[in-house]
């Protein structure tokens, strides 16, 4: 892995739980400020959704944003790619500044390729499931990968309500792969939902609308919410 990507995983790993802010609910008009606010408030890294309108019913970004956040911050980038055909594209997030590539396993046929190339290509790799996606899955590929994603929601839109086969998955992951795998949740995660996901063993929870949609625009409380909630 480079340098700096494992200095980053590294970081991940210590801050456990961490809390990522996902940018797909930020103000992209002042992307700056938001990463510089959500950077202030305490997050442990960035999550960046990616979405292609075909994987999912939605389009975001691609690699220049993801750039742009780079050029922005040294805080880790986790990129969530929910975009079909991955592998044309992984390469390219990487040179843009990633830290973790997550692929969809619904995405490929076998991921344990795709997920070599990640490492090799010097980035941390990650396998995300979704909700009715069954673990066995990501059974066989765990030792080809530093994160596993459990989405908690339909991947494609934020501000959905937590879905709760997540935390079966996370206890069943937990119990069965080695302590440096990280394992993340993303969907739904917010301070009435964020303790559960922790107990079940979540060591990365992303969060968007609970941050990012909150009344009063406070990020700091927001996260300070988040780590009160998640007993952290
Ligand atoms: C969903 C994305 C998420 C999501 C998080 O497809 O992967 O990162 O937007 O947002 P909330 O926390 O609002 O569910
Ligand atoms: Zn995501």
């Amino acid at each position: 892995m480079a340098r700096a990507s494992e200095r980053r995983l590294r970081l991940l790993r210590d801050a456990r739980p961490a809390i990522l802010p996902s940018l797909l609910l930020c103000d992209f008009a002042h992307l700056a400020d938001e990463v510089r606010r959500v950077e202030e408030a305490g997050a442990a890294g960035l999550h960046l959704d990616v979405m292609d309108g075909r994987f999912v019913p939605n389009l975001t970004y691609g690699m220049p944003i993801v750039a742009a956040v780079r050029r922005l911050s040294d805080l880790p980038l986790d990129v969530h790619l929910m975009i079909s055909e991955p592998a044309r594209y992984v390469a390219e997030f990487i040179e843009a500044g990633a830290d973790v590539v997550t692929i969809h396993a619904e995405a490929v046929d076998d991921p344990r390729e795709l997920l070599t190339q990640i490492r090799r290509r010097g980035a941390a790799a990650g396998l995300a499931l979704n909700p009715r996606t069954p673990l066995e899955r990501a059974a066989d590929v765990a030792p080809c990968c530093d994160l596993i994603l459990t989405m908690s929601v339909e991947p494609g839109f934020g501000a959905q309500p937590f879905e709760t086969v997540a935390l079966d998955k996370l206890r069943s992951l937990r119990s069965t792969t080695p302590a440096e795998t990280i394992l993340e949740v993303d969907g739904g995660v917010n301070a009435q939902t964020i303790a559960s996901c922790v107990a079940a063993g979540a060591g990365a929870l992303v969060v968007g609308s609970a941050i990012f949609r909150r009344p009063d625009g406070d990020y700091r409380q927001a996260l300070v919410d988040l780590r009160a909630a998640a007993g952290a």
